[in-house]
């Protein structure tokens, strides 16, 4: 096995996330830690409205959502100008939805009914418009059955919100074949890539994903408030979207009245003014995540799940998350009589995690966490599951 913490030099990584070393933290999946240099990045923002005023917006906050956007790129394998901001996965997805028109015989939504839940409330919503919602059911309650999932796509199909890794299990989709399917019969795929974004490698270029949405919040350390929707470069400027604010004009500043004269891409995706402050907060987190690389973060992510799930096994606890590597994302899900109550134990005794009905207690390794600690988050949980 590849000796990770000599790829990654995890104790100096340590240090710059200041909240390890008060907790044992697992719960990057959910929130991930604040790194040091955060901070920084939001003092500058403040010095920068304090000392420039309205000033600031013509030295780089007009621009910040592209400037952010080509900084996470490279990390999921998109080209610069392909990503526009926005405040989460929800309002991305919006924007993307109100491209298409929902009264054609092509108006079908297909989705798992693994997904995250946003993501049925939104397109729930559009079938006011016409909109059909076809759920696909997952046998096993934990991984999307491809060849159901792929039969259910046909050419009555609009878009497939696909989760790339799921929230509840962990598993990872093969979103290779679902988009290949989707393109064969003329669907758009929008892949939410969250829970994968910073721990998982994949690259929307190779896959030829259609859309990509994901947030900041988990294994990017970027924080709240910075959700990003990646659009296909040759896709971009043919679309439409119905929701649009003086962001997405081509001339802003020049306040015409309607309708708007699009911009090119990324920023005709844009609606109403950036988020300025969560953009710095995200800084730091892509920094990172870029500086050490998301195959080695895999590496480390495999190494300390593979101990956790062992450690979790030899105690008798059952799992819900896929065993092999390969279908596996950053989290591990164990199940334990008691869930809840368990995981607030462990908050209660130092042992960040968290936890969701049906499926268990979510715990994510990170970079910064070491072996040290997954054996005391089983020897916890050992202790409160078997007193
Ligand atoms: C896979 C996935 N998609 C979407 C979300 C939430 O998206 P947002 O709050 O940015 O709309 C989450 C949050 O946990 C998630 O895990």
């Amino acid at each position: 096995m590849t000796d990770t913490t000599r790829e990654i030099d995890v104790e100096r990584w340590r240090r710059e996330f200041p909240i390890v070393e008060t907790c044992t933290y697992l719960v990057s999946h959910s929130l991930g830690a604040m790194p040091r240099r955060t901070r920084t990045y939001l003092a500058q923002f403040a010095d920068e409205w304090g000392d420039r005023g309205v000033r600031a917006w013509h030295e780089g906050w007009w621009e910040i959502g592209r400037t952010i956007g080509d900084l996470l790129a490279p990390v999921i394998g998109a080209r610069p100008g392909t990503i526009s901001m926005h405040q989460n996965v929800t309002v991305a997805q919006a924007i993307i939805a109100s491209c298409f028109r929902y009264d054609g015989s092509r108006r079908r939504i297909v989705m798992s009914d693994l997904d995250f839940p946003s993501n049925h409330y939104l397109f729930e919503g559009f079938r006011r418009y016409g909109a059909e919602i076809v759920y696909v059911e997952a046998p096993d309650g934990m991984r999307i059955d491809t060849a159901r999932f792929i039969e259910a796509i046909d050419d009555r199909t609009l878009l497939v919100p696909l989760s790339y890794v799921l929230f509840r299990s962990a598993s990872i989709s093969d979103a290779a074949a679902v988009i290949e399917k989707a393109h064969r019969v003329g669907a758009h795929v929008i892949l939410d890539v969250y829970q994968a974004a910073g721990t998982v490698p994949f690259d929307l270029t190779a896959l030829q994903a259609d859309f990509a949405v994901g947030g900041s919040v988990k294994w990017l350390c970027g924080g709240p408030g910075a959700g990003y929707l990646y659009v296909r470069p040759d896709l971009a400027e043919t679309l439409e979207p119905g929701v649009v604010g003086w962001a997405s004009h081509a001339q802003p500043f020049e306040f015409a009245p309607g309708p708007v004269q699009r911009a090119g891409s990324p920023e005709r995706f844009q609606s109403g003014t950036p988020n300025v402050p969560a953009l710095y907060s995200a800084r730091a987190g892509y920094e990172i995540v870029r500086e050490i690389g998301v195959p080695a973060i895999r590496r480390r992510s495999l190494q300390l799940t593979r101990r956790l799930m062992d450690g979790a096994l030899a105690n008798g606890f059952r799992l819900n998350t896929p065993a092999g590597d390969e279908e596996r994302g950053g989290s591990v899900i164990v199940d334990v009589p008691n869930g809840y109550a368990v995981t607030e134990a462990l908050i209660a005794r130092g042992v960040i995690v968290d936890y969701r009905p049906g499926a268990g207690i979510r715990m994510a390794p990170h970079f910064y966490n070491t072996e040290a600690e997954i054996d005391n988050a089983i020897a916890m949980l050992r202790e409160l599951v078997n007193p």
